[in-house]
């Protein structure tokens, strides 16, 4: 078979895609990159190829497709919301430079193309209940206008030039095994080690804001069922909406505090993670996925939580509650 690149692959979602892709697949014919090298060179998982690759340089990326006789790519590397309003110079260069480069070589190469969009693909003026597949989109960051730019060009891409470009918008991502980097989202990461490790959790959100969130396991099945879906039933192919909780800090924190009694958290507002999230989507209307190729979530707030806190529990040597 042609083989899958992953861009990166050392990130929050490569680092949980790239095992499960070499689960289904073989790990021999997924090639893990990233522009932070491994020390030895070895990946993540260990158990396949690793390649040093910047993405905002075409050369290499042609370079590798051509070398691992590459046919999809799973193009992950990005900068995340709250780093981009940090450094929305930086976010421009690499979101979008590094999206056009991948979708460059993917036409001249045949590649088969996945983006993660998100749900700061949406702004304030975007209903925020139930959100529809198609509606205004006009974010008020540069993560989200990197977002929206990017469905774009996948779309032009996939009409133009016939590239098999196929998308989601995920909700903010929970996961254990890496850390996220930089995103609005990553309180919801955080409480559950602060949790462990001290009982105790600074929120930079509000108690009552209400955001899409997605269990890792959720969202890497999603990612795998889009790009195996049959072609000739997607109609939208880029930017699927796909949903499977939506909660405040405030309730996850006391989901979290039924199995850790005492778990407080005290609320100290980042007024620009508070105004990027208040711009978010709180849950969305996940339809027209689950439609076209068959989408549905496993974890919901509860099975996330007994999960989270279990892996958790054995990566930092926790001994499980009484
Ligand atoms: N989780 C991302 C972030 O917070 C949203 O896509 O930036």
């Amino acid at each position: 078979m042609k083989k899958i690149l992953v861009t990166g692959a050392q990130g929050q979602i490569g680092s949980e895609l790239v095992p499960a892709l070499r689960e289904s697949y073989g790990g021999g014919n997924v090639v893990a990159s990233d522009v932070r090298m491994r020390p030895g060179g070895s990946d993540s998982a260990g158990e396949g190829p690793f390649e040093h690759l910047d993405c905002t340089k075409g050369r290499e990326i042609r370079d590798l497709i051509g070398r691992h006789d590459v046919g999809t790519i799973y193009h992950l590397a990005a900068l995340l919301s709250a780093v981009a309003e940090e450094r929305p110079q930086d976010a421009w260069h690499l979101n979008m430079g590094g999206l056009y480069r991948v979708l460059e070589a993917a036409r001249h190469y045949g590649c088969a193309v996945f983006l993660p969009s998100s749900i700061g693909a949406f702004g304030p003026a975007t209903p925020r209940e139930n959100t529809p597949q198609d509606t205004i989109q006009r974010p008020t960051t540069m993560y989200g206008v990197t977002k929206v730019a990017s469905e774009l060009l996948c779309d032009y891409y996939a009409q133009r030039f016939g590239v098999d470009t196929r998308g989601l918008r995920l909700p903010g991502l929970i996961s254990h095994v890496a850390l996220p980097g930089g995103g609005t989202t990553d309180y919801a990461v955080e409480m559950f080690y602060q949790a462990l490790r001290y009982g105790q959790y600074r929120c930079f959100l509000k108690a009552d804001t209400r955001l899409d969130m997605m269990y890792m396991p959720d969202a890497v099945r999603a990612m795998i069922e889009v790009m195996a879906a049959d072609p000739a039933r997607l109609v939208h192919r880029n930017a699927f909406n796909v949903a499977a909780m939506s909660f405040t800090p405030q309730e996850l924190a006391a989901e979290i505090a039924r199995h850790i009694p005492g778990f407080s958290v005290e609320y100290d507002v980042d007024p620009i993670r508070q105004a990027i999230a208040d711009s978010w989507p709180q849950s969305m209307d996940d339809g027209a996925a689950r439609e076209e190729w068959g989408w549905a979530p496993q974890y919901g707030l509860d099975s996330m939580t007994s999960h989270m806190l279990d892996e958790l529990r054995k990566k930092l040597g926790i001994p499980a509650a009484e």
